[in-house]
């Protein structure tokens, strides 16, 4: 049942990239975490919506894009992030959908994600799924879903590092730990979580979108994006943190509750908290 929810997003994720070219205009509205929306956000969220929500084990969903859950008959709870990385549209970089299967109803806990996985559209679209323990990747093409990399794990010597805000906006403990990682590791940084995951899944390394001085609780959600990306890069082998816990240890007290979300190899993940505590 978790597997006919994951080829439903296989399915549809193509669909979505396909109709992207002539959505790149913003509308009038935000979503309810204040972005404005593209068209191409409203298009890939309501066809997630209607191909879930016509699977009998969806029980309901949620997106970034819709302020409440919409509610149905099933025992799986899909949070969606329709379009990660949407400002990415305009200059042509890459993107894609984020999605957690939970089985607790939402707003949930990392720890009831029965699955998860991304959608990137690069140069090739690819989905990676967290799932019973393992992390799988696979390629998309054609309608089909073919396995590229069975059991994905971080590579042990981390070489790329990625973190969202604006330099002055980061807290002095974290601007610290930035400063020893520029010693030892590569900047890779694209603007689109999943991307950047992906080059620290791909080469070792971290990704952070951190606390700011101006927005304590950063820019990624829980529900969204922080759960499910700690799902992958956990299964994957390696940790992940909002400065203190694992993210998946953080308690859900809001649908659209942001998170400071830190992924990448135990080991920098281990000195990140050493600095931040
Ligand atoms: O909204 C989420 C997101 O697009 C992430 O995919 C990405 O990591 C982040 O925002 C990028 O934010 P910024 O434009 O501040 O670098």
């Amino acid at each position: 049942m978790v597997g006919e929810i994951l080829d439903a997003v296989a399915r549809t994720a193509p669909e979505v990239r396909a109709g992207l070219p002539g959505r790149r205009a913003y509308g009038d509205e935000e979503n309810p975490s204040g972005e404005r929306r593209l068209a191409a956000d409203e298009y890939a969220d309501s066809l997630l919506e209607e191909r879930l929500l016509a699977l009998d084990s969806v029980g309901s969903y949620a997106s970034e894009e819709q302020s409440g859950v919409v509610d149905d008959d099933g025992e799986y709870h899909v949070a969606c992030d329709p379009l990660d990385g949407s400002s990415n549209l305009k200059s042509n970089n890459a993107m894609g959908t984020i999605v957690g299967v939970y089985d607790e109803p939402l707003p949930a806990g990392g720890r009831s994600l029965v699955a998860s996985a991304f959608v990137l559209f690069g140069p090739i679209t690819t989905m990676t799924v967290a799932r019973d323990g393992t992390v799988t990747e696979y390629l998309l093409e054609d309608g089909e879903r073919t396995a590229v990399t069975e059991d994905l794990a971080l590579p042990d010597d981390p070489v790329v590092y990625g973190f969202g805000g604006r330099v002055p906006d980061w807290p002095a403990d974290f601007a610290g730990y930035v400063e020893s990682v520029e010693q030892e590791l590569k900047l890779r940084y694209g603007g689109a979580m999943i991307a950047d995951v992906n080059q620290v899944l791909t080469y070792g390394g971290i990704f952070a979108y951190p606390a700011l001085d101006s927005a304590p609780a950063g820019k990624l959600r829980l529900q969204f994006e922080g759960n499910p990306i700690a799902h992958i890069v956990e299964t994957a082998g390696g940790a992940s943190s909002d400065g203190e816990r694992s993210l998946l240890d953080v308690e859900p007290t809001d649908l659209h509750q942001r998170v400071p979300v830190h992924v990448g190899n135990e080991s920098l993940i281990d000195r990140l908290e050493a600095a931040l505590s």
